[in-house]
């Protein structure tokens, strides 16, 4: 039984397949790998570990039905081609719940970082300009004390957000979801409201759906415009949530006041990008899982999926349950 691997995983993961006794190929090169070739390799092996979701798609599962699990190294999996993995009888795994805080802290982060303006006066420092205690009215920054965060999509990395500014700083919580979070509403306080509500109320609007066909191009220039000038667009989701040139112009029309993006779209963002010179803007290159812990736990859940499926059991995190195991 041997599996491939696309791209270095952490340690934990290789000491996990070493300890079950399981062979594995690890392409290390740069660049990454393109949809061929990774079907190649998989052709030559029983079960694949891939980080990043690029080219899973039908062909792929057509070419790789013998594939015993096909483990990610992520929770989402809005880039590929379930339908098609499921009738190829192909499971799918992913790494659910231990990126919630990483991910949370990611938001908090950029939200932090755009209400203080924090990287545009850092980079004024590099530049010579040492910027805001200059003048009492100079480069001010906003609270996020006792404001309102509109949290779309209350899901789990949600709930997280959520715990944090309402415990440290006394911020109200909106919610706008299809069901309701019955526990967030009773120890958070949180209250949900439609999508409209939502945007005219929030000081701050924070993104937490998966990219779906309902999600793609959520947040374009018709919700920014009843969002508050004041307001703070996140988006730690995916970059396909919102209509990045609408958003641009947004900021650049002050029709609100800021936004951080831990998503891009595309990704990568080109280096031209107008968001990248702006005063209240903030944009990372999609790290709300890349701290040390939770990189561990993802390769750890990934590595339970591949042992799982090369067993035929059930994946402990399975995507498609539905399919039907024991190849
Ligand atoms: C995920 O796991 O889906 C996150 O976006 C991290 O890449």
């Amino acid at each position: 039984m041997k599996v491939f691997i696309n791209k270095v995983i952490p340690e934990i993961g290789f000491k996990l397949l070493d300890e079950a006794g399981i062979a594995y190929t690890v392409w290390k090169e740069k660049p990454i790998l393109d949809r061929g070739q990774a079907i190649q390799f998989c052709k030559g092996h029983d079960a694949f570990l891939s980080v990043g979701q690029a080219g899973l798609d039908a062909d792929f599962f057509r070419e790789c039905k013998h594939l015993k699990v096909v483990a990610l190294h992520s929770v989402g999996f809005d880039g590929i081609d379930i339908k098609a993995a499921t009738e190829n009888g192909v499971p799918v795994g992913n790494t659910p719940n231990v990126l919630n805080k990483a991910t949370a802290e990611t938001a908090l982060l950029l939200m932090l970082t755009v209400a203080r303006k924090a990287l545009y006066l850092h980079n004024k420092i590099k530049q010579g300009e040492w910027g805001a205690s200059q003048q009492p009215t100079q480069d001010l920054g906003i609270d996020l004390a006792g404001k309102t965060l509109g949290i779309v999509g209350l899901g789990r990395i949600g709930t997280e957000l959520a715990k944090i500014v309402t415990q440290s700083w006394g911020m109200k919580i909106l919610y706008h979801n299809r069901t309701t979070n019955a526990e967030a509403e009773k120890e958070l306080g949180a209250k949900k409201v439609s999508m409209d509500e939502l945007l005219a109320g929030s000081d701050v609007v924070s993104v937490h759906t998966a990219l779906t066909s309902e999600t793609k191009g959520m947040f374009g220039m018709e919700q920014f415009k009843k969002m508050k000038p004041s307001a703070i667009f996140i988006n730690t989701a995916r970059g396909g949530v919102h209509k990045e040139d609408e958003l641009i112009e947004a900021l650049q029309q002050q029709i609100i006041w800021g936004a951080g993006l831990d998503v891009t779209n595309p990704e990568p963002m080109s280096k031209d990008n107008p968001l990248l010179e702006m005063e209240n803007a903030v944009v990372f290159p999609h790290i709300g899982s890349a701290t040390k812990e939770t990189r561990d736990k993802m390769s750890t859940c990934a590595v339970e999926n591949i042992i799982a499926g090369l067993k035929g059991d059930p994946l402990p995190y399975p995507v498609n349950p539905e399919v039907r195991q024991g190849k």
